[in-house]
């Protein structure tokens, strides 16, 4: 069983500043909801309900947002725009939401590590909420802890991307098992690698089921990349003994912590609306 999901939402979103300068990058709205309630309701879809959340300085609206706002509700209690908060107050009453902070941003995988408090010795889901998915059907997440539970390993959410962009992903190798077309057992990751050392054009995305060992391995994982401490790198360890299955998810993805990204999520939901 998957009960817990955290939420790394700690970084400091510079790709989006000034944007981001006051603001968490996780609260940017695509329409009217901040990426972060997406992301809590893709895990409520996944019958996921214990939100486990790293912030960081100036990240308290993330906080505000998954509580009453008695003063708002008082206001605007009987009248039309009511049902505006409907979707947030249900979130509220069936999840609960813990925080730590993480008080340097030395990396996702130091992110992951700050969150063992919250999580303890279980196999949970990480989500970054600058990647919004959207599916018909189970959500991308519901998908991954049905491959976690055939595999009993972590699994990683992959997509194809154009190989001039492996430098800005983790990107994997692997081998397809049991006669699948979407699920690899992963042989090597590496992180950023330049198109010409990319390994495939197979990028992971911001979904992950971890197993709880990931911890121990993320104490022992020294600075990689940029000089921070790499999910991929502790990922790459537990590949290593056949740990690590690769899903490549059903469903659209838009990268929110681009500017392009974000632009087009904010036409695709608007042309759902
Ligand atoms: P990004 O690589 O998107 O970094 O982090 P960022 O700081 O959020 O954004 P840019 O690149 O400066 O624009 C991927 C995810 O990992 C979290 C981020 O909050 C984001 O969800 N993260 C990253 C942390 O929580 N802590 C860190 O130290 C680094």
């Amino acid at each position: 069983m998957i009960k817990k999901c955290l939420f790394p939402a700690a970084g400091y979103g510079t790709r989006f500043l000034p944007a981001t300068k006051a603001t968490p990058k996780e609260m940017l709205p695509i329409l009217t909801k901040p990426l972060i309630q997406y992301g809590v309701e893709e895990a409520v879809q996944a019958d996921i309900h214990t939100m486990a959340i790293i912030t960081g300085r100036g990240k308290r609206a993330i906080e505000d947002h998954f509580d009453i706002s008695y003063e708002l509700e008082h206001q605007i209690k009987g009248g039309s725009k009511e049902t505006l908060l409907t979707e947030i107050r249900s979130l509220i009453t069936q999840c609960t939401f813990s925080y730590t902070r993480q008080v340097e941003m030395k990396g996702l995988g130091h992110a992951i590590l700050t969150g063992e408090t919250l999580i303890g010795d279980e196999p949970f889901a990480v989500l970054l909420a600058d990647d919004l998915c959207n599916h018909e059907g189970d959500s991308v997440l519901k998908q991954m802890i049905s491959v976690y539970n055939k595999y009993q390993c972590s699994v990683v959410a992959i997509e194809e991307v154009p190989l001039e962009e492996t430098n800005k992903y983790g990107v994997i190798a692997g081998n397809l098992v049991d006669g699948t077309d979407d699920t690899y057992r992963v042989t090597d990751m590496v992180e950023k690698p330049d198109p010409k050392d990319a390994p495939t054009n197979m990028a992971i995305i911001g979904r992950y089921i971890l197993t709880p060992d990931i911890f121990d391995i993320l104490r022992e994982t020294k600075p990689g990349k940029g000089g921070e401490i790499q999910i991929t790198d502790a990922l790459l360890e537990q590949a290593k003994q056949g740990n690590v299955i690769a899903y490549k998810f059903k469903g659209k993805r838009f990268d929110c912590g681009s500017v392009d990204g974000f632009v087009e999520a904010t036409n695709y939901f608007y042309g759902k609306m």
